[in-house]
């Protein structure tokens, strides 16, 4: 719907109350007909308000003052929040972060996805603080004095950082003490990962810090990775994770589609007689064959590919088919052989909700959506992780 462009201008100031949080995490406000999306706002709050873009059919604008704060606001913990782009629900209490987002999500599948409102699910949540266990961090500055910190809000600035609350423990004292071993080269980005030991591996490869393989049990199985690699990034939620995406069914054969370093893919081939597992990062697709040799499972096949370049080789009417794949979702290519080839049943986990909802609305004439899982693997930031599980209709 388009509103006339004269109804709320970029520079007005208008005050309005926070409906409620939209999927992304900016708070929802209307004024005069014209949805506003406000970041930093809590649901409840009364605030005035400054736009500062304004589309056909939606304004954004920015908070100018707190007239009356709502129930669930508090005072962000974090001493950087005001400025840091790393997160963006601080000033929100942690079981009302995941309530709102859990709402958002569910609205825009039903909205988006015309997934049904009673459509049975469940919600997941952990530690809200010291869960992190990957970073990536920016830095500038000279050796010996350099600045370490995470891009600020919207912008390419730096915003140095002396604590990072959602980090695990080993990794924030790793953060806070990194300037210090910075003494040959400052680069712009360092990647830094946790293993369950403690250890710490850092990329690029830099003199004076730690590089190379951590690993990680999760269940039965132990993952090794590293700094570059993608690995799941909550701590304490990395089991439920695997439950709720595996589940208890068995069969024949499974593939799991954009399977990282194989959280997934492992514990398929106890249940299945046969796994195939697809992964297009040469890195992460290495660390794969070798979790998967280490655990001594036989009956797996891992493909070094894109999913989009493999997916003409997917059997037709195979048992189970996984996906997992980046923000952006399933591509066209791969939507059309996953209604054609038609696996028995599909799982798909998501970090996007509307990418997931515009999935699941294309795959909806050959599958029905069983359950819906949503995990918190992003506390104080606008995120949400969640796992679909459809089966074919014939
Ligand atoms: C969201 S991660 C999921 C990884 C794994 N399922 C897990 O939970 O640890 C997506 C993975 O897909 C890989 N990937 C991204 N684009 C891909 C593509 N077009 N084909 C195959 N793999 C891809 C990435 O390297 C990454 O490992």
């Amino acid at each position: 719907m388009t509103i006339p462009p004269d109804i709320l201008a970029v520079d007005d100031t208008v005050e309005v109350e926070i409906e409620k949080l939209i999927a992304g995490g900016d708070g929802l406000a209307r004024s005069q007909g014209v949805p506003i999306f406000v970041p930093l706002s809590a649901p409840g709050d009364r605030l005035r308000l400054r736009i500062i873009e304004r589309r056909p059919s939606y304004a954004r604008a920015e908070i100018v003052e707190i007239l009356q704060s709502g129930p669930e606001r508090r005072e962000a913990p974090c001493e950087h929040f005001a400025n840091c782009g790393g997160c963006s629900l601080q000033h929100i209490e942690d079981e009302a972060q995941t309530r709102w987002k859990v709402s958002a999500a569910r609205e825009t599948l039903e909205r988006l996805g015309s997934v049904a409102h009673d459509v049975p699910d469940r919600v997941v949540r952990g530690d809200s603080w010291h869960y992190r266990l990957r970073t990536q961090l920016r830095l500038e500055g000279e050796p010996g004095r350099a600045s370490v910190g995470y891009f600020a809000r919207a912008s390419h600035k730096l915003v140095s950082v002396r604590t990072c609350a959602v980090l695990a423990e080993p990794l924030e004292e790793f953060v806070v003490g990194l300037a210090e071993r910075l003494d040959h080269r400052v680069p712009r980005r360092l990647d830094a990962a946790l293993g369950d030991d403690g250890a710490i591996t850092c990329g690029p490869v830099l003199p004076g810090l730690p590089k190379g393989t951590v690993s990680r049990r999760v269940g039965d199985f132990r993952y090794e990775y590293d700094a570059r690699t993608f690995f799941q990034a909550h701590a304490g939620l990395l089991g439920e994770f695997v439950e709720a995406v595996v589940g208890r069914e068995e069969g024949e054969v499974a593939y799991d589609l954009y399977a990282g370093v194989g959280l997934f893919a492992l514990p398929l081939a106890r249940r299945y007689r046969q796994v195939v597992a697809v992964e297009g990062d040469s890195n992460a697709s290495r660390y794969l064959r070798n979790n998967a040799q280490k655990a001594g499972l036989a009956n797996m096949a891992t493909i070094g590919s894109a999913v989009e370049s493999w997916i003409v080789q997917l059997p037709e009417g195979v048992d189970r088919v996984v996906v997992d794949p980046p923000r952006q979702g399933l591509s066209l290519h791969v939507r059309g052989a996953l209604k054609r080839l038609r696996p028995k049943r599909l799982t798909y986990a998501s970090c996007h909700p509307a990418a997931l909802a515009r999935d699941l609305k294309a795959l909806a004439r050959r599958f029905t959506l069983e359950s819906l899982v949503y995990l918190d693997l992003f506390p104080q930031t606008g995120h949400i992780e969640i796992v679909a599980q459809l089966r074919s209709l014939e």
